[in-house]
């Protein structure tokens, strides 16, 4: 085996816990509300694991708080609203995340997923839905909170990086890991191509994680 396919096999099997098989969820389906900043790629992994059956749930709304954000356009296709509520538009962030409370309500939403959501949350939100927040986070936390994540793994030259989706809690990029992936860092990995390939684990964990986090209710 070359070290070529070593790598390959702990990249795709590096998973924890492993779910051994969808869906996971009740009859019922998970009423989803998902917020994203920009690209929103995790948004469609969201949405594919639901059209797939992998995922029992529903996408109510899409918020985002950049006009130009993609995730908008990628909510179109899938024929989900989508609401902007542009963060820059608000005094305060308490504020802002009572607006977004309330958009989420409106839609009847059970579950908040932060898909690439890049602002800081308040406990205005975080206390309307305890427990039903979850993140995903392009590192092994605890390590490297914050932005910039893949970055400052590769400033400190780990050898093994890697995402989590965890519950949110009022500490940024904390609370309890719901599922975790690892993968390499080979020798000439940019940020670009490092984070290329967490990417493509966060679209497997996320719904995993979702999954996970409505059985422990
Ligand atoms: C993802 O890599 C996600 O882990 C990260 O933003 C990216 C969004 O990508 N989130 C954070 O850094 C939050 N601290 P996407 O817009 O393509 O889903």
């Amino acid at each position: 085996m070359s070290q070529d396919s070593t790598i390959h096999t702990a990249t795709t099997s590096l998973i924890a816990p492993n779910i051994p098989s969808y869906p996971l969820t009740s009859s019922v389906p998970l009423k989803l509300g998902i917020m994203a900043s920009g690209n929103g790629s995790n948004f469609e992994a969201v949405a594919q694991a639901i059209a797939t059956g992998q995922l029992n749930a529903q996408i109510q709304v899409l918020i985002y708080n950049n006009p130009t954000a993609k995730a908008a356009v990628r909510a179109a296709n899938w024929g989900v609203e989508a609401v902007l509520l542009n963060h820059r538009d608000y005094k305060s962030r308490e504020q802002f995340d009572g607006q977004i409370v309330e958009q989420l309500r409106q839609y009847d939403v059970e579950w908040v997923i932060l898909a690439g959501w890049m602002r800081l949350l308040t406990p205005v939100l975080i206390d309307a839905f305890a427990d039903k927040i979850i993140n995903i986070h392009p590192s092994l936390l605890p390590s490297f909170k914050g932005i910039n994540a893949v970055e400052q793994a590769l400033a400190a030259g780990v050898k093994i990086v890697g995402c989590t989706a965890h519950l949110v809690c009022l500490e940024v990029d904390s609370g309890p890991i719901l599922i975790q992936a690892a993968v390499p860092v080979l020798p000439d990995d940019t940020a670009e191509t490092l984070h290329a390939r967490i990417q493509v684990q966060e679209h497997r964990i996320l719904p995993q994680a979702i999954a996970l986090a409505a059985l422990r209710k």
